[in-house]
């Protein structure tokens, strides 16, 4: 089995922040073996799990969890069938261990109003530890806190950037959050 496939237990971080979410469909993007999907399900919500590997979808489907296998780096991928990052559209978004940057910007446009963006990926420095060690999929210091930041109508709750000790040692930023109820979408992104 794939790595990716063996993590059954949720990130502390998923765990501490999912509860912000309010009631209604939330997704976990690059969900791997649905760890997440299956926390959030057990929160009440219906999940929508995005997965390109085959393997990872069948075992992240169940009950109040519809998984998709949808390749979100694809040429044409936002055009396609099934491209989940709809505007305003998700109560909660969970993405960990996943970075393609040009998703951001219509990931963050697919929260809801009040909706909560719960996100936990790898950061500079981590090659020390294993892998990744490609810059391509490493944030680089505050990174993820200035892409949020970026977007008005985003508000952050909690941030960090820097060394864990679990599960592994890594080095990683996580966030966490919201978007202000009332607020709408900047013109360019509202299609
Ligand atoms: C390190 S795993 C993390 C899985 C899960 N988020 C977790 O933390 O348990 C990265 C996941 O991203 C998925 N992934 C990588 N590239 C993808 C793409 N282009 N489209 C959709 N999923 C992708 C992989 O199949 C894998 O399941």
């Amino acid at each position: 089995m794939a790595d990716h496939l063996k993590q059954d237990r949720p990130s502390r971080w998923v765990v501490r922040f999912a509860p912000l979410m309010p009631d209604g469909e939330v997704l976990d993007l690059a969900c791997g073996g649905g760890r997440h999907a299956r926390l959030l399900a057990g929160l009440g919500h219906p999940v929508l799990a995005v997965d390109r590997d085959a393997a990872a979808v069948a075992a992240t489907a169940g009950d109040d969890i519809s998984a998709l296998q949808f390749d979100l780096e694809r040429e044409g991928a936002a055009q396609a069938p099934g491209w989940p990052l709809q505007p305003l559209r998700y109560a909660g978004i969970v993405v960990t261990n996943y970075l393609h940057r040009p998703l951001m910007p219509a990931l963050l446009a697919s929260l809801a109003p009040g909706g909560v963006l719960v996100y936990e990926t790898f950061a500079a420095g981590n090659g020390q530890f294993g892998k990744p060690s490609n810059p391509a999929f490493l944030l680089a210091p505050g990174e993820l806190l200035q892409m949020t930041m970026a977007v008005t109508g985003l508000r952050v709750l909690a941030y960090e950037d820097g060394y864990v000790s679990e599960p592994a040692p890594a080095m990683v930023q996580r966030i966490c959050c919201r978007r202000d109820a009332g607020s709408v979408l900047p013109a360019a992104l509202s299609l």
